[in-house]
């Protein structure tokens, strides 16, 4: 399926969804302003309806189009991440449908840093809400070829993008009283936003799960068993046709195995070999978890929960 933005432009006003690349994942994208049209995300992607959407724009020009508020912390978050994988929770503007938000009176606002997508919004000049592009609870979609295969089907236009850039999500923050508290983990690290504030970010625990509801969720599954364990204490037995996904030149007794030169290329390729794997049916991933500091952070999070934790 090609298709143009001038296509993708023209069926969010016919009030349909469009998928489109941004340099984490790719996005199934719906005009944010009009409820029917989210509704058919939650639709396609058989998504809980509590599970608030992100909306993006173009620049941040536009932010006060969709929230009521931006503070001086918070409008320099943005100029200093953005385009880019933050996305920063805000209090919702009334011109928002609560369908966007799961209910909440807050939206999540990103300016993703992909030229398709950032021309995309430009010319559709709506704030866009999308989710990853992929049925919910698996993989995320970061290569054409898994955005097509999700969605073929349910959407008319599929904007080709390539290999995107990170391949995992982007860091969900909230301010609150001068706190930066991370929602989400992503390719955005606390270091990262500590050496430009001053300002170290909080990790939210269990404690602030309400703030995050996304995270309640099954979430990143293939069909493949993910079985991850820390470097140091692998397991004992290893099936045979499984994959080893790994940081260490330790070896271990699979059939395949891909060692990654640093956090960001494991996570970069980790969705694409998790659907490499379900094509050839492997059965088990193992996958070595990175330690639980700085870029590590997001890549763990994200292995946990493919493998069910
Ligand atoms: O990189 C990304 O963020 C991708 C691309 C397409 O932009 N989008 C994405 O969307 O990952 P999704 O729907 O898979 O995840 C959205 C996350 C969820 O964890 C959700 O809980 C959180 O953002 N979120 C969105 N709005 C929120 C709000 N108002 N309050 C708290 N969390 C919110
Ligand atoms: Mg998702």
């Amino acid at each position: 399926m090609l298709s143009s933005i001038e296509q993708a432009v023209q069926t969010i006003n016919n009030n349909e969804c469009v998928v489109f690349p941004t340099e984490t994942v790719y996005g199934l994208g719906a005009n944010a302003l009009c409820e029917e049209c989210v509704s058919k995300i939650f639709q396609i992607k058989n998504r809980p309806p509590s599970n608030p959407l992100i909306t993006h724009i173009a620049s941040i020009d536009q932010v006060l189009e969709i929230a009521t508020h931006l503070s001086p912390l918070e409008q320099k978050l943005f100029e200093i991440f953005s385009p880019g994988p933050l996305s920063i929770v805000l209090p919702k503007k009334y011109t928002i449908p609560h369908i966007v938000t799961g209910g909440l009176d807050t939206v999540g606002v990103r300016i993703p840093n992909h030229p398709l997508a950032l021309e995309f919004l430009k010319q559709v000049n709506l704030p866009i809400c999308a989710p990853s592009a992929n049925i919910s609870g698996k993989p995320s979609p970061t290569t054409f070829e898994m955005a097509e295969f999700y969605m073929k089907d349910k959407v008319s236009v599929i904007l080709d993008g390539g290999d995107l850039d990170i391949g995992i999500e982007s860091t969900v923050i909230k301010v609150i009283d001068h706190n930066i508290y991370i929602l989400r983990s992503g390719f955005v690290t606390a270091e990262m936003i500590f050496e430009q504030t001053g300002i170290m970010p909080i990790s939210t625990s269990k404690d602030f799960e309400h703030l995050s509801p996304g995270t309640r969720f099954a979430h990143y599954k293939p069909n493949a068993k993910v079985i991850v364990f820390e470097e140091d204490q692998p397991p004992n037995i290893f099936e045979k046709k499984s994959v080893c996904l790994k940081l260490s030149k330790k070896n271990y007794d699979v059939e395949f195995y891909t060692t990654f030169n640093s956090i960001n290329e494991y996570a970069h390729h980790l969705y694409a070999i998790f659907f490499e794997c379900d094509k050839k049916n492997i059965t088990h991933i193992y996958c070595e978890l990175p330690p639980n500091y700085s870029e590590g952070m997001a890549l763990r999070d994200r292995l946990l929960r493919s493998a069910g934790y």
